[in-house]
């Protein structure tokens, strides 16, 4: 029987304040009130559906029912996603393009990824123990610039460094911000752009030769379904799509080093753990800290669910947070515990900090591994091989900024290497 027109709404003009005004948990806080995974309401002056939880998940990586063409607003294309990349493709053109990402990620490339990524925590934590203090957000938006930059084959002058870590945090630290630090991130990613786009007209004249094996080799040389390589702009946009997110791992290296600091007895079970342990204590890390909020799509035709109508075009949003803090999918979701992944029952829409469904067929995020093996890395440098002291400082994080970072950044003191 059709539910059609019952779906919970929020009524009133439009929501996008109280989106703005409660971040991270708005879609989450409404859909506790209304008791129900999914409602209307009117989001950017349009009709909206939120929804969330495993079979919400489900649905919306159904690429018959939903696409990705203009469902961004053009504030996150501007700064975040770039014009005409992977994200806002469908069908064929998409999984096309999403192989591309994917011919990148073998296990030999994500080895070759961990050594530069060991090699860069080392060179900076040595030198970390020559000062007083250091701000561990910045200095890990750097070690991942630079480790980036050396995986994807990207040349890069030592003089460019800072101002690269500069642009590249921007792209994404503004995603979600309105006035001057969104214009900030626009111009960020105009910078970078440019500096990409140059590189890429050189690996085509031949005077920069990157190894094969490597992204900016690839991106540069890859051929559409027509056969034609890929516009200047665009290859840029999606070598930027593999720098900026690696440089955004930094949040979570954050958010390690915060895990750390404030479950004292998780430091003890993973020294005395073994890699299994290490990994659990990532993934409740990807899980338990806010990131991404949501995704968007439009529906691509009308349809009903579960008695629900879905007409065509319709603005819908996919709570990825509150959907990894689902009671129905997880037992006491707002306790941090790593040991609730000893025997998950690993499912691609229940647990989705970097999106679901399928790498190749959907939109998944396709540096789910690459995140997992640096945030390895990083969790063994910080853990056992170097001591260092958290001084006082404000180390809490908002769930309304987005992306939210530990207000203080964690500025550490007295850094020791133990190697
Ligand atoms: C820093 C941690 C990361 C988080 C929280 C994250 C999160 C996400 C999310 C939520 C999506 C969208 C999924 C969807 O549209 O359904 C996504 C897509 C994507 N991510 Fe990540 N990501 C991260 C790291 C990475 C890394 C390291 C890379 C590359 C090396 C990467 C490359 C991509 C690409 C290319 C897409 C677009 C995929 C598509 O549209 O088919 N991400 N990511």
């Amino acid at each position: 029987m059709s539910n059609a027109g019952k779906m919970p709404k929020e009524e009133g003009i439009d929501h996008s304040v109280s989106l703005i005004r409660e971040g991270y948990m708005y879609i989450l806080n409404k859909r506790r009130s209304f008791n129900s995974d999914i409602f209307e309401t009117r989001l950017l002056g349009k009709k909206a559906i939120c929804m969330g939880g495993k079979e919400a998940a489900e649905l919306f990586y159904d690429s018959e029912k939903f696409k990705r063409k203009d469902a961004a607003p053009n504030r996150v294309i501007q700064t975040l996603f770039g014009k005409n990349g992977v994200q806002a493709l469908d069908g064929q053109a998409h999984k096309h393009r999403k192989e591309m990402f994917m011919s990148i990620m073998s296990p030999k490339e994500l080895s070759r990824l961990t050594d530069i990524t060991k090699k860069q925590w080392a060179l900076a934590a040595t030198r970390w123990a020559q000062e007083d203090q250091v701000t561990l957000y910045e200095e890990a938006k750097e070690i991942l610039l630079r480790t980036a930059c050396e995986w994807a084959g990207v040349p890069v002058q030592e003089s460019e460094i800072k101002n690269l870590t500069s642009y590249f945090g921007a792209m994404f630290e503004s995603a979600g911000a309105i006035g001057p630090k969104h214009w900030m991130g626009r111009n960020a990613r105009n910078q970078a752009e440019e500096w990409m786009q140059e590189l890429i007209d050189n690996v085509r004249l031949g005077t920069i030769t990157p190894p094969e094996n490597t992204a900016l080799y690839r991106f540069s040389w890859h051929r559409e379904l027509d056969g034609n390589l890929l516009e200047t702009e665009v290859a840029a946009v999606e070598v930027i799509n593999i720098v900026r997110p690696i440089v955004a791992i930094a949040i979570f290296i954050n958010f390690i080093t915060l895990a750390l600091h404030h479950y004292p007895e998780e430091r003890k079970k993973l020294q005395a753990g073994d890699e299994k342990y290490a990994e659990m204590f990532i993934q409740e890390v990807r899980r338990y800290y806010p990131f991404f909020p949501f995704v968007t799509a439009l529906v691509k035709k009308d349809f009903i669910w579960n008695g629900y109508q879905f007409e065509k075009g319709t603005l819908t949003l996919l709570d990825l947070y509150g959907t990894n803090h689902d009671p129905e999918i997880w037992d006491n979701p707002d306790v941090f515990n790593p040991a609730r992944f000893s025997n998950w029952q690993e499912s691609p829409f229940g647990f989705i900090p970097q999106g679901g469904g399928d790498y190749v067929g959907g939109h998944r995020c396709a540096g789910e591994w690459v995140t997992i093996e640096i945030m390895k890395v990083s969790l063994n440098f910080l853990l056992n091989q170097m001591t260092y002291e958290i001084p006082d400082q404000d180390l809490s994080y908002s769930m309304v900024n987005i992306p939210s970072i530990p207000r203080s950044k964690i500025v550490i003191e007295n850094v020791k290497l133990k190697i």
